[in-house]
């Protein structure tokens, strides 16, 4: 039995598969509307997301399967007391395969080595997000033709963004990509990946200004200052609208460089930017959905 707690759970080869099998479903969804029928997904969030639950579930019901689970800790047994490691042992009496988010680093592993059934990290604290990055990988090759040869911008909280993390670390797997950290100091990126960077001789650059870098750049991954990892407010409220994209600073960027952007968006991207070809986050979030079909396949080795 196999679960997803870090995008490197997959070779690379395992993952071109994966993004195969979503570009056939999004190119053929009846074909697989039929795939998960008798199967269920529990979807156990213990933190707020809109996104990646959702996503999960409608992937799910896109699959012929049905779904069940809690969106917020206090409507769990976890406001009881109850253990992640019990939790999970019951919900592989009721479901096929789980979903879990939670606030705590490695609280989803420590599930996992309980589960009686496949469980995915939907996003664990500070740590990683490894479907977040599925869908990210897919959204770029798809968009672009290749994972690998661009200059790639993560602008912003590159200190608390599990979505970072976790991108990064795939992209190492790819040849010729050069980083360009975009962060106040404050928000830097964390120094055991610089470390891991430099140790494999991987091209990467920390700079404080967009608009210095952005001419560079292939592909800009902004992201949302993490207020819910801040230790107090006065800091987060110093740094929220550190940085804000706008048609002003798009137009110093390539004709062909794509915004990418998890999602929520606060203040970071204005929505004047939306109308842009370039921004392409609305798209990665349908992305997400067929990314998502793939894996919940592949992990119940069902196969069309
Ligand atoms: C991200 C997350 O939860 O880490 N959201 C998501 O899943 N798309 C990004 C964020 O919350 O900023």
């Amino acid at each position: 039995m196999r679960h997803l707690m870090n995008p490197l759970d997959f070779t690379v080869e395992e993952l071109d598969r994966l993004f195969d099998l979503a570009e056939d479903i999004a190119a053929n969804p009846s074909k697989y509307a039929h795939a998960c029928a008798g199967k269920k997904l529990a979807t156990c969030f213990y933190e707020p997301s809109t996104r990646t639950r959702l996503s999960f579930e409608a992937a799910m019901l896109n699959l012929g399967g049905s779904v069940l689970g809690f969106s917020d800790a206090a409507s769990s047994s976890a406001s009881k007391g109850e253990s992640v490691s019990d939790t999970i042992r019951i919900i592989s009496c009721y479901a096929d395969i789980c979903a879990m988010r939670h606030p705590k680093e490695g609280a989803p592993m420590v599930a996992a080595s309980r589960s009686g059934i496949p469980v995915i990290n939907a996003g664990d604290g500070g740590h990683q997000h490894p479907t977040q990055t599925l869908t990210d990988l897919l959204t770029i090759r798809s968009l672009k033709g290749r994972l690998g040869g661009f200059t790639i911008g993560l602008c912003g909280d590159l200190k608390f963004g599990r979505t970072v993390h976790s991108l990064i670390a795939a992209l190492l797997r790819y040849p010729d990509i050069r980083f360009v950290f975009i962060s106040p100091p404050e928000l830097k990126v964390p120094d055991y990946i610089t470390d891991q960077l430099r140790e494999q001789g991987v091209d990467y650059e920390e700079v404080i200004r967009l608009e210095d870098s952005i001419a560079d750049l292939d592909l800009l991954y902004m992201t949302r200052v993490q207020r819910e990892r801040f230790f107090n407010e006065e800091d987060y409220v110093r740094l929220k609208d550190f940085y804000i994209l706008n048609n002003e600073k798009m137009a110093l960027a390539r004709k062909d460089m794509l915004v990418l952007h998890p999602l929520p968006r606060v203040n970071e991207i204005s929505v004047e930017v939306d109308d842009d070809p370039r921004a392409v986050y609305f798209k990665q979030a349908q992305y997400g959905v067929y990314v998502r079909m793939a894996l919940i396949l592949t992990l119940l080795e069902i196969t069309v």
